[in-house]
């Protein structure tokens, strides 16, 4: 069994999308996996509450609690690793985690970690982006789900949907419509690398 363990700091909407999808489509029985663990860099995290309702493991690493980021991640990576055996790896997935990881961590999870990001990447990564797609007049935005490498918002794409900017749309009417689109293409995403 594949071991997915979910990384957040907020409200978790991708990590439940994943979660009900995991479940409808039966992911232990159909691909051999699950999701088996949700950490929060957040106690207050909305997320942890849902994941703890459907019966999956949670756990709170506080970065605030850590002198550096080396010593955050290692935390991390420490808490991660209760979920990966030989014969039963661990896919770490980020979704809406907002840490910026070491060159070191992303090394150890090498070809097992992905995120998701809400732009059209290349074009905007780092924060903000659906104002600064705006504020570039862009027709188009969207999200992307890639392979996660050192450097940030980078890394060989996964998956990408494509959203319209409306007249009149705001960052945040926006970052709605890309939502739910990040929604439908990350447990897509995630069943196809599960399947590789
Ligand atoms: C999503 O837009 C994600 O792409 C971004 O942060 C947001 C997180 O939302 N990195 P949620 O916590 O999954 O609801």
């Amino acid at each position: 069994m594949k071991n997915i363990v979910i990384l957040i700091s907020g409200g978790g909407s991708n990590m439940a999308a994943i979660v009900k999808t995991a479940q409808r489509d039966q992911w232990p029985r159909t691909l051999g996996a699950q999701v088996a663990a949700v950490i929060s860099n957040k106690a207050t995290a909305g997320g942890l509450e849902f994941a703890r309702e459907h019966g999956i493991a949670t756990a709170v690493v506080d970065h605030k609690a850590y002198g550096s980021r080396d010593d955050f991640d290692a935390a991390l990576a420490a808490v991660i690793d209760r979920f990966d055996a030989p014969g039963a790896p661990v896919l770490v997935v980020l979704a809406g985690f907002m840490r910026i990881l070491t060159p070191g961590f992303v090394a150890r999870y090498a070809g097992r970690l992905v995120n998701i990001h809400p732009s059209l990447l290349p074009a905007f990564p780092g924060l903000h982006t659906h104002q600064r797609a705006i504020d570039a007049g862009c027709q188009f935005a969207g999200v992307t789900v890639h392979q996660v490498t050192a450097e940030l918002d980078h890394g060989p794409i996964l998956a990408q949907a494509v959203v319209p900017v409306l007249p009149g749309d705001t960052a945040d009417t926006l970052a709605q419509r890309v939502l739910s689109q990040e929604h439908q293409i990350y447990p897509r995403a995630i069943a196809e690398l599960l399947q590789k």
